[in-house]
């Protein structure tokens, strides 16, 4: 099995973790899934403040936008494991659902998609796939599109909000959209976290009662966007710019 089949090339970014691009078909706008400076790195540098900011994990509920190679899933894996949380994991794509899903139990034929998998996974402890493979579809729920339609029905504390930048996926973007999401299912103590930084989206997590702080953004980006509601607002623990 190799990415072409599915449309994909894979890219090994600069701490070799592999992330992949579409292949475009009809002129479509397609992005790679990471910055090229270190997919695994980057995951980790944004989406870690999802878990690390919450002094206690339990009964928490988190969603993913955008499963693609599955390395937040990972993460939450690896940040929860020793407690009882919920993740809830969109993507767009039946492929990737079905070739994640594959991967973690052991069913993926040898060949470049499976040696794709295995890298991702090399970069978590082991425990964290074995973690993976024993909640899903108990704790770790993958949903398909995430829409107004598809929400979790229950508070949701931490968006790890890793979705195609708004040319390829603009009503992911949207200010409405965004408004009436969050207003359905964040809960009042949140973290919200992205690798994006434009006004827009600033301006509607502040309107929705966020705290936004303009973090450094991954290498080469300049901002990325750090957002906490709390119904006690303190500092966040990272370093911010003015
Ligand atoms: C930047 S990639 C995510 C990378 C991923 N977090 C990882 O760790 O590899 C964006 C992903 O979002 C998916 N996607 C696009 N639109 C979506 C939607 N409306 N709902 C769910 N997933 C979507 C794409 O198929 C793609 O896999």
């Amino acid at each position: 099995m190799n990415w072409k089949d599915f449309a994909f090339e894979q890219i090994i970014t600069d701490d070799q973790s592999p992330t992949l691009k579409p292949i475009a078909t009809n002129g479509a706008p397609t992005e790679h899934m990471h910055h090229r400076g270190g997919a695994y790195s980057e995951s980790v540098y944004i989406y870690s403040p999802v878990f690390d900011l919450h002094a206690e994990l339990s009964g928490k509920a988190f969603v993913s936008v955008g499963l693609g190679l599955g390395y937040n899933e990972f993460l939450w894996s690896q940040k929860t494991i020793a407690t009882q949380t919920t993740l809830f994991s969109f993507e767009r794509n039946p492929d990737l659902q079905e070739l994640f899903v594959a991967f973690l139990k052991g069913e993926l034929p040898d060949g470049e998609v499976k040696d794709t998998y295995e890298m991702v996974a090399k970069f978590f402890p082991p425990e964290a796939r074995e973690n993976l493979r024993n909640k899903l579809g108990k704790t770790l729920i993958l949903k398909t599109d995430f829409s107004l339609q598809s929400l979790p029905n229950v508070a949701v504390h931490g968006f790890i909000y890793d979705a195609y930048s708004s040319k390829v996926s603009p009503e992911l973007w949207q200010e409405d959209f965004l408004k009436k999401m969050l207003a359905q299912i964040a809960a009042d103590d949140c973290v919200f976290s992205t690798y994006s930084c434009t006004s827009r989206l600033k301006n509607t997590l502040i309107e929705m009662n966020f705290q936004v702080d303009r973090i450094k953004g991954f290498q080469s980006k300049k901002h990325s966007v750090l957002a906490r509601r709390q119904e006690q607002p303190e500092p966040l623990l990272v370093d911010q710019f003015s």
